[in-house]
Parts: structure tokens; sequence; C-alpha cells
């Protein structure tokens, strides 16, 4: 029986109608599925601007997308490393700035494996930093400017959610004691996705029903992920594991976040990811959601944590 309510084939962007008038803010558009996603909404008539932290590669991603695409596309970025805080906050005061409309933020960056523990400048592991506490303080801050919008926020999990320890580790956050590259990589995978679900609970609360919180994830796919920041093991097994069909394009991977970003009505309980094998390909669509992810006290705690570590209250 096919429960997928986009039938067989799953969500594809054939279902994006024009997109001229919105505006979509994504993060990590340089290579993988960020860079896929731009593409797609570019090609329907959105207005992009990428949050990257290497100029010359955004530099030349606008170049490849000018040259595949047309000149006339409205594509831009602003420069920001999600491992800094300073330069999250100053990234997120030039887009409020100058992005008058946010329909959608797209939180599609990250770092996987890292096989070190790395401590970034604020003392966050660098994982966690990065994938987790960054995003947090960018939605944050946009928070506001999607409101006004009544747009969306798109947080890019990962199925790591569901390995590793399954909750957050609050007595030791930068796993000084334990740090495994996978185990802090599915925490801050975890962390991600518990907000978006906590992001809910909060607009409920405070009755703001029109801005939308949703989570997904790209299964498995063919991207720079693990060759950017995985250790030399990781990367081997990757490179034979990108043989097998449990392995999608790059493209493919981003239809999940197009699908939370323009698809209306679209239940913001479910978590979006592909639906074979295991959820690493195939039709995209909405799948199980194992029960920690949406622990309401770990997820309050979690946020509290995450104000307190960012300095940053939001404000809902
Ligand atoms: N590929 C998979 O199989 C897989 C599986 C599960 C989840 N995911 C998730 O999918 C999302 C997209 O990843 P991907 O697979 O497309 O990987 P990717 O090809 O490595 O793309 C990641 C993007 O994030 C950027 N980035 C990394 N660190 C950053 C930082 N500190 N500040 C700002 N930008 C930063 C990278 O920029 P640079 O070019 O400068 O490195 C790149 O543009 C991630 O959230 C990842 O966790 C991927």
């Amino acid at each position: 029986m096919n429960t997928n309510q986009f039938g067989k084939k799953g969500w594809t962007p054939d279902r994006i109608g024009n997109l001229n008038g919105k505006t979509f803010i994504i993060t990590g558009t340089t290579s993988g599925t960020g860079f896929e996603a731009a593409k797609i909404l570019l090609t329907k008539g959105g207005k992009v601007v990428m949050l990257n932290r290497n100029s010359k590669k955004s530099e030349d991603t606008i170049a490849l997308l000018k040259q595949e695409l047309g000149s006339n596309i409205d594509v831009s970025f602003i420069q920001m490393d999600l491992a800094e805080q300073a330069s999250v906050k100053i990234a997120a005061e030039e887009v409020i700035k100058t992005v008058s409309q946010i329909d959608v933020l797209i939180c599609n960056a990250a770092i996987a494996q890292v096989p070190k523990q790395i401590i970034t400048e604020d003392g966050f592991e660098s994982q966690l930093g990065v994938n987790h506490y960054g995003n947090f303080l960018l939605q944050g801050m946009l928070y506001p400017r999607i409101e006004a919008s009544k747009g969306r926020i798109v947080t890019v999990g990962s199925m790591g959610y569901n390995l590793g320890i399954k909750t957050i580790q609050f007595d030791d956050m930068n796993w000084d004691k334990n740090y495994s590259p996978n185990g802090v990589y599915s925490q801050s995978k975890l962390a991600q996705i518990m907000c978006v679900y906590e992001l809910q609970n909060k607009l409920i609360e405070a009755n703001k029903k029109e801005v939308k919180a949703y989570a997904c994830h790209p299964g498995a796919s063919k991207t720079s992920l693990i060759k950017t920041s995985g250790g030399l093991m990781t990367r081997f097994i990757w490179q034979l594991m990108k043989l097998s069909p449990l392995v999608q394009s790059a493209e493919k991977g981003a239809y999940p976040q197009l699908m939370c970003a323009t698809e209306p009505d679209l239940d913001q309980t479910e978590f979006y990811g592909p639906t074979k094998r295991m959820n690493t390909v195939g039709a995209v669509g909405a799948h199980t959601l194992a029960p920690h992810a949406k622990d309401k006290l770990v997820a309050k705690k979690l946020w509290q944590i995450s104000e307190k570590a960012t300095g940053f209250k939001w404000n809902i």
C-alpha cells in the first residue's frame, strides 16, 4: 500500500509553482544539497540570498549559477561562518538591513564526523557549535523578519538523530570525556531537530500560527559533507558507500528541504525525507520520527541552555 501523500514517486520539484516575489535565505550553498536547492529555487523565479562561510567559493557559485541559468537570476550572498557567533550576528544584522522580506530561511549548512574534538572560539565543540548553536542564533535573530513575512524556517537534520545516545548530554555538552565523531554529530542533528518541534510548541503558545517550522533530512546523498570535515577512514568508507544503491544524488537530497520550503499546507509536526531503504533514498515524504526527538522536557531544557550559551533570547 502506498501511503505517501504525494503518490508513488513522492514529492518532486514539479510541484513548485512560480516563485516570483518570494525570498529564500539559504545557508551552505557552495556545494551539496544547498547548491542544488538554490539552483531549483532560482529556476522557479525565486530570489536567493546565500549565507556562506567562504567568499571566494560564494562568488564562484554565483558565477556558475548565472552561467547555467542566465544572468538575470536574483542571487546574492552574505559572508557568515556558523562556527563563530560573532560572524552569525554580523550576517544576521546584514540580512535584516538588506532583505525586507524572508519567506523562507533554510538552515542547510553543517559539518559532520569531525575526527577530533575541536573547540570553537565561543567555547563550543565544533559540530554542536556549527550545526546547533550557529543555527539557533541565526534563526532567533532572523525570527522577527520571518514572523513579519509570515514565513517559514526549514531545518535540515539527519537520520543521525536516531543514532548515538538519542538524547542531549547535558552534563558534558562538549563531550570532553567521551568524544566520538559520530556521537557528537548525531547529537548536534538531534539538537537541531528538537529545536524545530520546540519552536512549534512556542509558536502555538504565543498564538503565532502564521509562522511555520519544518524538520527534514536528505537521506544519504553524494555531497562534499564527509570530504570537508570527516576523518580519513570515514572518507574512505563513504567513498565505497557512494557506489551503493543506498546513496542518491545531491539534487534528490535537496528535495526534502525544497518541499518544506515551498509546499503549501504541509503538516509541520511530521519529519520529511526519502522514504525508501531505511530512509536513505527514494520517494520523498513524511516518515516515522522516533519519540526521543519530541521529548518535551529535554527540548525545553535544550532551548534554555542554548539561549544561555549563545546569550540570545528569542522574541516570540
Ligand atoms: N550528504 C548526506 O548524506 C547527508 C546526510 C544527512 C544529513 N545531511 C545534512 O545535509 C545538509 C547539507 O550537507 P551536504 O551533505 O550538502 O554537505 P556539503 O556538500 O558539505 O555542504 C555543506 C555546506 O555547508 C557549508 N558550511 C560548512 N560549515 C560551515 C560554517 N561553519 N559556516 C557556514 N557554512 C558552512 C559548506 O561550506 P564550504 O563549501 O565552505 O565547506 C557547504 O556549503 C547538512 O545539514 C548535513 O548535516 C547530509
